[in-house]
């Protein structure tokens, strides 16, 4: 059930060069989140037609009722919340959609491209917090050092962070798919489980779906389309799925997903 809770601005400030944190105390929100879900928020200063924008959860803290947001500033919706200041007041409607499962059969591995590291974050935290987990490994890709985000929170959850840059800056020179195609080769030659759980620009989800269906692996995919209503009501955000049966249907990222099954998107 969806809450649309007023809340205020925490701190508000910028995470690197063109990206913002967000932090909302938003208790009722932060009491339901779960990784893989996002907010709605609703942007002050735009018209009624547009005034909302799609944010996964970053993090969420239900003891503190904070949830926070990494978001990078593209347009004017994010142009303008980024003018928005600590203590300001804003409405965020969430948690929505389905998130990723917080269980995991094996290593978790997590990949992410840009901003798609945001529900990675929240989602590596709780599978942390988990008895019995396996450490999670992060795969995190961008053209330069300055585009891999936020990765010594990763490091401080003790989760193991692999990097590939485009001109080398940091990690790997070359695709993040580098690094994971390495690991995955390792993992299978000592006969461990794994799944893979990614999100960011459509290349790399495709490619990691096809890693986790060629590999035999579960593989949750978070999927970023426009959004506009972000409750099912608009039909904006539609992505073709497949059954297991072979019959194909239109899923809303936004009430069907954001995350979804690696072997049953159409890509
Ligand atoms: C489920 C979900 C979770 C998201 N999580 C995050 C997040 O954690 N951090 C973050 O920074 N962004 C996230 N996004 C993307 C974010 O919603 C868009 O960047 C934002 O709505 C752009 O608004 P704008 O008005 O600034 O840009 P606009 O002026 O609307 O567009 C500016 C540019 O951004 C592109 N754009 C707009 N929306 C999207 C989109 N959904 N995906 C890709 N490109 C887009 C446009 O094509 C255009 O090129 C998420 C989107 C979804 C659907
Ligand atoms: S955004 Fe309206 S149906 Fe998904």
């Amino acid at each position: 059930m969806a809450i649309n809770e007023k809340c205020r601005i925490a701190s508000h400030e910028d995470a690197a060069p063109g990206y913002r944190m967000l932090v909302l105390a938003a208790p009722q929100v932060a009491a339901a989140a779960q990784p893989g879900q996002f907010v709605h928020v609703k942007v002050p200063g735009l018209e009624a037609s547009a005034l909302r924008r799609p944010f996964s959860i970053f993090d969420s803290d239900p003891d503190a009722g904070i949830v926070t947001v990494l978001y990078k500033v593209v347009g004017r919706g994010t142009a303008a919340l980024a003018q928005e200041p600590a203590g300001a007041e804003i409405e965020v409607m969430g948690p929505l959609g389905f998130g990723f499962p917080v269980a995991c059969a094996g290593v978790p591995l997590l990949v992410g491209g840009g901003y798609g590291v945001a529900p990675l974050y929240f989602l590596a935290k709780r599978l942390m917090a988990k008895d019995g987990m396996e450490r999670p490994i992060l795969f995190v890709g961008g053209r330069t050092k300055s585009d891999l985000l936020e990765l010594e929170r990763f490091r401080a959850l003790g989760v193991d962070v692999r990097t590939a840059t485009n001109d080398g800056s940091d990690g790997v020179k070359g695709f993040v798919t580098e690094p994971l195609d390495d690991a995955l080769i390792a993992l299978r030659g000592e006969g461990r489980r794994f799944e893979l759980f990614t999100c960011g620009p459509d290349g790399l989800l495709k490619a990691v779906s096809q890693r986790a269906v060629g590999t035999g692996s579960k593989g949750w995919i978070s999927m970023d389309r426009h959004m506009i209503c972000g409750v099912g009501a608009c039909f904006a955000c539609v992505q073709r799925l497949r059954r297991p049966n072979g019959e194909e249907w239109n899923a809303r990222c936004c009430v069907n997903g954001p995350v979804f099954k690696a072997d049953e998107i159409v890509w």
